[in-house]
């Protein structure tokens, strides 16, 4: 029996071929041929003027807050359920990190969101900028989101780091932003392994942002630095392996969807269980890249919790996880400041993420969906 993952790289021969191809030619460094292409072609795929390839999603939200102002005596407000990476960066630029809680989808409640940022500004706090979160893989509600942001006059940041791929209202995950972030880190739905993008169409933020990402060297025969820099660009080999990726997009997109209905139409009706994101009958799984497909459990009409359904599949060699540990229930972030409602902990405490990697089979969905189903009591 081979071990389930929930989301594993999915690489072919393909890859193989553009990670040869870069060996070969000598671009053995953190810039080359293939770093531009892939830059320019994730541009056109997503409808955004400008990216930088960089070395990981975290280093491409750092850059963006940093370019966008967070410093000292600032503050971002930033979805409380999402993974850490999301928050960290606000510190690295000493801003004070405000967390906010989720709707029933997981994302950020739009709402909450708006009115944690006007009791601040009432406060005479600088808000410098806005992180969403598209969650595992489904957009944020940019239609409330962006008005509401630009009436606040604060910059939004979209953190689309497990979302490349998914749309809302037929605009790419990643360009509803002042800038925008994607991870190709080993879990997500394309990969280089680890890596990151920052994409914009403001060419100033992406050219100031490579500037710093390569040392903030000033262009110059010696070594002059005005700034502080960073090393955060991704090599010539894990672009190659980047473009091989974003040729497959597509295939690996439509196997993920492919598996959310798998597991919808063999629990879809099971009561007690519902699958995240999919209650707004405005919006469909052609939106969500599903990257992972995750079922809340209603404790009042399900015997078991999430515990038993993770240590079912953990028996049969299968992984799954809870959802994200909301960021205001962090050790790390005691104290921090957080507008709450309840949703991001209760969704903690009942989710679970399901294998939702594109390179598993039918028959693999068919043994997670075995162990689910025997012990869903079906
Ligand atoms: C929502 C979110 N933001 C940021 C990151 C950080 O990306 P990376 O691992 O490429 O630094 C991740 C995942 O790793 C993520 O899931």
């Amino acid at each position: 029996m081979t071990r389930i993952h929930l989301s594993k790289a999915d690489v072919t021969g393909v890859e193989q071929d553009y990670v040869l191809d870069a060996m070969r030619s000598g671009w053995i460094a953190p810039l080359g041929p293939h770093v531009d292409a892939f830059e320019q072609e994730m541009c056109e795929r997503l409808g955004v003027q400008h990216a930088l390839a960089l070395s990981s999603g975290t280093a491409a939200l750092h850059l963006a807050l940093q370019e966008i102002g967070a410093r000292p005596g600032t503050a971002v407000v930033v979805p409380s359920m999402t993974f850490a990476a999301t928050a960290w960066p606000v510190v690295y630029c000493g801003a004070e990190p405000i967390f906010v809680d989720s709707g029933d989808d997981a994302n950020l409640d739009v709402g909450l969101f708006l009115e944690g940022i006007d009791t601040l500004q009432r406060e005479g706090t600088t808000v410098v900028a806005a992180v969403s979160v598209d969650l595992f893989g489904r957009s944020a509600d940019y239609d409330a989101l962006v008005p509401g942001l630009a009436e606040r006059e604060v910059p939004l940041v979209e953190d689309a780091a497990e979302a490349l791929g998914a749309t809302f209202g037929g605009r790419q995950a990643a360009s509803f932003g002042r800038a925008g972030v994607l991870s190709f880190n080993g879990n997500k739905i394309m990969t280089t392994s680890g890596g990151g993008m920052l994409l914009s169409d403001d060419k100033h933020l992406i050219d100031h942002a490579r500037y710093l990402s390569t040392q903030a060297r000033q262009p110059v025969d010696y070594y002059e630095h005005t700034e502080i820099g960073y090393n955060y660009r991704l090599s010539n080999l894990l672009a190659a392996l980047g473009r091989g990726q974003l040729a497959r997009l597509d295939e690996m997109l439509a196997r993920r969807r492919e598996i959310r209905q798998l597991y919808v139409a063999a629990l879809g009706d099971v009561p007690g269980v519902r699958f995240l994101g999919r209650d707004d009958p405005a919006r469909s799984d052609a939106e969500d890249n599903c990257w992972l497909t995750c079922i809340v459990l209603d404790p009042t009409v399900v015997g078991v919790g999430p515990e038993q359904v993770m240590a079912a599949l953990a028996a049969e060699d299968i992984e799954s996880r809870p959802l994200w540990k909301p960021m205001h229930l962090q050790p790390v972030f005691a104290g921090a400041r957080a507008f709450v409602n309840g949703t991001s902990q209760r969704l903690f405490e009942t989710g679970v993420a399901l294998p939702s990697g594109s390179g598993l089979t039918d028959g693999d969905i068919e043994r997670v969906i075995g162990v689910l189903k025997e012990t869903l009591g079906q």
